[in-house]
C-alpha cells in the first residue's frame, strides 16, 4: 500500500498509487465516470471491464494521485507522459467535498514528478469549474481545440508553462 504523502486537514489522506493499489485506482476512476460522465471520455474498452492486470499496468504507465476520507475515495488525478509532453487528466473530486483544494493538492503532487517545462490538460467544453481550477493553478488557455467523436463535443488544451517552478 502506498504511504500517505500529505494531509490538507486532519482526515484527508493523499496517496500516490503503486500497482498494488490498483483497486483504489479502479474505485476512483469508476466513481468519476459515474458522477461526471459529461466531463470524461471513457477508455476503450470501458474501464468497468478492465482486468486487474490492466489496472496494474495503468498504475505503472501513469502516476495516480488519490484522496481518501474515512477510507473512501474522494478525489483523483493522473499524470501521463504523451509524445508531446506530460498531461494531467482524469481530475475529479467528489461533489460533497469540492472547494476544499483537493484537486489542487492532487495536481500539485503530480507536478512534483514533472521535469519538463510544460504540462498540458485537455478540458471538454463547457466546463467552467475545471477552467477555473486550472487557471487558479497557472494553466493558460491555448484556444487549441479538438473535436471528440461523440455528439459534436469539443475539448480545449490548457498549458502550464514553467511547471518546474510550481514546486
Ligand atoms: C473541477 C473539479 C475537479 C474541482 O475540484 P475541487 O477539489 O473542488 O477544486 P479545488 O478546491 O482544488 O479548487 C481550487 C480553485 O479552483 C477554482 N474553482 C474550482 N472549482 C470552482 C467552481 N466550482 N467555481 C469557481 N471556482 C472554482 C477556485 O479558484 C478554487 O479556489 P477557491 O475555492 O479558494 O476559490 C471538480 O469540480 C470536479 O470534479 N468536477 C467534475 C469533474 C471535472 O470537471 N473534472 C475536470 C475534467 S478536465
Amino acid at each position: 500500500m502506498a504511504a500517505p504523502e500529505s494531509d490538507s486537514d486532519a482526515t484527508t489522506e493523499y496517496l500516490i498509487l503503486t500497482p498494488d493499489d490498483w483497486l483504489l485506482a479502479r474505485e476512483a476512476r469508476l466513481a468519476a465516470l459515474r458522477d461526471s460522465p459529461e466531463f470524461f471520455l471513457p477508455a476503450e474498452p470501458h474501464e468497468s471491464s478492465w482486468s486487474a492486470a490492466k489496472w496494474r499496468t495503468s498504475c505503472r504507465t501513469g502516476r495516480w494521485a488519490v484522496a481518501r476520507l474515512n477510507g473512501t475515495v474522494v478525489g483523483m488525478a493522473r499524470l501521463t507522459h504523451e509524445p508531446d509532453g506530460p498531461h494531467i487528466g482524469w481530475v475529479w473530486t467528489d461533489p460533497r467535498h469540492r472547494r476544499k483544494k483537493i484537486a489542487s493538492e492532487l495536481i500539485g503532487m503530480l507536478l512534483d514528478d514533472v521535469r519538463e517545462h510544460e504540462v498540458f490538460v485537455w478540458v471538454i467544453h463547457p466546463n467552467p469549474d475545471a477552467l477555473k481550477l486550472y487557471e487558479s493553478l497557472g494553466f493558460e488557455r491555448t484556444k487549441e481545440y479538438q473535436e471528440l467523436g461523440t455528439a459534436g463535443r469539443v475539448e480545449e488544451r490548457l498549458r502550464l508553462s514553467d511547471a518546474t517552478s510550481q514546486r
